[in-house]
């Protein structure tokens, strides 16, 4: 168990320790890979996004110059897509991380558990708003007085499923103490068999789907909340009127609907991930961990590799935390630039 402990700085801050707050890593950043590497041109793997993402089309008049309206039919398509009988337990939001940014400040005090390691911001969010955070390693190490539970299933950037009756049950031993379960699904649409989604509504139990990831427009900035009644409502008001732009509402709208091209991406991601475990262990690469749209590799020289790479422009995540970690997205046509440049270590090396 680690405790992320709190700063100097007085009974608000929830900072992880007394030196200056340091700006969390995320993948993408391709401004700091260009400054890194000094090339333009980079195959970027260090998200976990579909490269091949949903044909967006022409949108309907009067999206770009409006103010956007009513969510209602985003969120009846979204119910439809995520399995939710009632709508109005779902919140649109700006992605999935403005949810996370914001519920630290709407949910009750209590400490918070968060089973690790997993998406930084799912910690970082609540020591930013005052509250003490516990990392866990899995499930079966919650202390006995846990109120607040916090995971992503699948998780980042493990892949780690925990099963949907083990998640119910804890949500429903939380919500018996006025805690709550906070479920991530960010990466659930490749594959909803674990999704608690089609349980939301129930109390105790808060999931949070993300858009951007699966259907490839992680730029549109759209994510969900699916909460119980009472939650789902404090939620809105504290987004304000306007949560989710006019684009975001019409591209989400048509694209959570089209069953067709859902079945098929689910088919074409799968078979890509298979391509790609077949390219990393060509390579000689240990995979540690999978979700169909990233794989997790574990090795000694996991800096050098990402260097390697990285000069060739190949992007991948590294993990400060986790040395020994890289995390790679599905390279989409760009396949053979990736298998060339993994090939190129490997003759390095020897
Ligand atoms: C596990 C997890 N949750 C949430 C997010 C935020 O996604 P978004 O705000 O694009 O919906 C991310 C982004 O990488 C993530 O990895």
């Amino acid at each position: 168990m680690r405790r992320i402990s709190r700063c100097s700085h007085g009974s608000t801050c929830g900072r992880r320790n007394n030196l200056a707050p340091r700006p969390e890593t995320h993948g993408g950043d391709l401004a700091a890979a260009r400054a890194q590497f000094g090339r333009q041109d980079f195959l970027d793997l260090s998200t976990g996004i579909n490269p091949n993402p949903y044909p967006v089309g022409v949108l309907p008049d009067g999206c770009w110059s409006r103010l956007p309206g009513s969510d209602e039919a985003l969120r009846r398509a979204a119910a439809a897509h995520y399995g939710v009988r009632d709508p109005s337990c779902i919140v649109s939001a700006a992605g999935s991380q403005a949810l996370i940014q914001l519920l630290p400040r709407l949910i009750p005090a209590g400490t918070v558990t968060v089973i690790g390691p997993t998406y930084s911001e799912l910690s970082r969010c609540w020591q930013d708003a005052g509250r003490a955070v516990t990392e866990i390693p899995g499930i079966d190490a919650l202390p006995p007085d846990c109120r607040i539970v916090v995971l992503a299933n699948p998780n980042n950037p493990d892949g780690r499923v925990i099963a949907p009756d083990r998640l119910l049950e804890l949500a429903a031993m939380l919500a018996g103490r006025d805690g709550m379960l906070i479920v991530d699904e960010a990466f659930a649409d490749c594959d909803p068999s674990a999704s608690l989604a089609p349980a939301s509504g129930a109390p105790g139990l808060l999931v949070l789907r993300s858009f951007g990831k699966f259907f490839g427009l992680a730029g549109l900035r759209l994510g969900f909340a699916l909460a119980p009644l009472a939650l789902a409502e404090t939620l809105r008001r504290a987004l304000g009127p306007w949560p989710v732009s006019g684009p975001a509402l019409a591209i989400g709208e048509i694209a959570l609907a089209d069953q067709a091209w859902i079945a098929t991406t689910r088919r074409d991601l799968a078979t890509q991930a298979a391509a790609l475990d077949m390219t990393l262990r060509h390579a000689g690469l240990d995979v540690i961990g999978d979700c169909a749209l990233f794989r997790l590799v574990a090795m000694e020289r996991a800096a050098a590799l990402a260097e390697h790479l990285g000069r060739r422009g190949v992007l991948v995540r590294a993990f400060a935390e986790h040395p020994s970690w890289l995390r790679f997205g599905l390279p989409g046509a760009a396949h053979e630039r990736l298998a060339a440049a993994l090939e190129s270590f490997a003759k390095d090396r020897l």
